[in-house]
């Protein structure tokens, strides 16, 4: 029987969508090209940190608070469905102060947040390293964001595609869509191996490789590949509870022990390549940060392609042909913003609603089809 929706791409986007999507009764296919969650969403740090990531300032931001808000709930759906546990931690994030103009930036943007409403606590710098003995003595002070949490995207990845499985959604991996399939101006589904598949919706969910699928959709959006490489260390019993940022780098503790440590942004089309230099200014930087880092081992170096636009805001809503809808370039703050994109893509299919606040990020601000 012909599904009421494909999604194509399952990435965090796309599950989460797709989880949406079965909740409210729809019959969903998901198809993904290589291995569900195994692209950005996998290379991801996981932090829900829209105060410590941006400064307020942002088209996205209060877009980017509401998901956060919605973020426990969503983790507890998804574990409660799959029995995977994302780890979702709620320590929240420190950031430190490590030269003067870094300390004279924080005499701005959390005042700036504490008045829209945000929890932004200044720290002497005695206070910083009560609160996280792993921070470097020199430090100048920090700011402390008690409600920018964490997860392990990883574990949010398999979580995820368990609970899509258990709700009956079918997933199909190893399966590239070349194309969207249209009857005039009407979406009837997308062809793949040659082969045409019929829904009542298509949502293009495909992260950085969006760009080429959009075009069949006679819809040219730049979505372009914006390299984040990262590494690990084993923390080797170092106390750490919260993330660390500093102007130069995170630091993200997980609960097995291990550290992250990210992240470039680097524009080199799809290369996947790892390199030196940027795992030497990485690792001087988090060195910098908590100097304690140098004599842990380095167990892990990865890198995933970030889903970036012209203005580096999603492109969220209907597409320029009826039951054509779109979810993607969400750059630096996908993890974040997945649980909110779903519920909205869920609305449009489901009610037709498009909210006001969704509207400026409609492919619309681009081009026209
Ligand atoms: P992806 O996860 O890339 O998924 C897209 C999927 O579509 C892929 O699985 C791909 O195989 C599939 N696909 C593509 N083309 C096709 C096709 N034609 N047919 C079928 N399938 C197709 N965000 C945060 O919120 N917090 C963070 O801390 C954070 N840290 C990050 C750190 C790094 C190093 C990087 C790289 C990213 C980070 N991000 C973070 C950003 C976040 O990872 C992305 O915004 C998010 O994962 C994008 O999700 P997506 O589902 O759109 O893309
Ligand atoms: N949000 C963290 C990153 O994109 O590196």
């Amino acid at each position: 029987m012909k599904p009421d929706a494909i999604v194509v791409g399952g990435g965090v986007i796309g599950c989460s969508i797709a989880l949406r999507l079965a909740k409210a009764g729809l019959k969903v296919t998901v198809l993904e090209r290589g291995r569900i969650g195994r692209e950005a969403s996998w290379a991801a740090a996981g932090m829900l940190a829209p105060q410590s990531e941006t400064t307020g300032e942002e088209a996205i931001f209060d877009l980017s608070v509401r998901s956060r808000a919605l973020y426990r709930g969503f983790v507890d759906e998804v574990r409660s469905i799959s029995g995977i546990d994302p780890e979702y931690r709620g320590e929240g994030m420190l950031c430190v102060a490590l030269n003067d103009e870094d300390a004279s930036s924080f005499a701005v943007w959390p005042s700036a947040q504490r008045r829209l409403g945000l929890s932004a606590e200044t720290l002497s710098a005695d206070d910083t390293r009560r609160l996280e003995s792993s921070v470097a003595d020199s430090s100048l002070g920090g700011v402390f964001l008690p409600n920018d949490h964490q997860l392990d995207s990883r574990k949010l990845m398999d979580s995820l595609a368990a609970a899509i499985g258990k709700l009956g959604v079918e997933v199909v991996e190893g399966n590239e869509v070349s194309e969207i399939v249209r009857e005039g101006n009407k979406v009837t589904g997308v062809s793949s191996a040659g082969e045409c598949l019929h829904a009542g919706a298509v949502i293009v969910a495909t992260g950085c490789w969006s760009s080429r699928l959009l075009s069949t959709a006679e819809l040219e959006i730049d979505v372009i590949p914006a390299r984040g490489q990262m590494l690990a260390v084993d923390g080797g019993g170092l106390r750490m509870e919260r993330v660390l940022h500093s102007r130069r780098v995170y630091v993200v503790p997980r609960r097995d022990g291990r550290i992250l440590i990210g992240a470039t942004l680097e524009y080199e089309g799809y290369s996947r390549k790892v390199t030196a230099g940027a795992m030497n200014r990485l690792l001087s930087a988090a060195i910098e940060l908590a100097p304690a880092i140098a004599g842990c081992e380095v167990v892990e170096t990865w890198c995933g392609l970030r889903p970036d636009t012209p203005d580096h805001l999603p492109v969220i809503g209907p597409g320029p042909l009826e039951n054509l809808f779109i979810a993607t370039g969400h750059f630096r703050n996908g993890i974040l913003l997945a649980p909110l994109t779903a519920e909205v893509i869920t609305g449009m299919i489901v009610k037709g609603a498009i909210p006001d606040e969704i509207r400026p990020f409609g492919w619309e601000r681009f081009t026209s089809a």
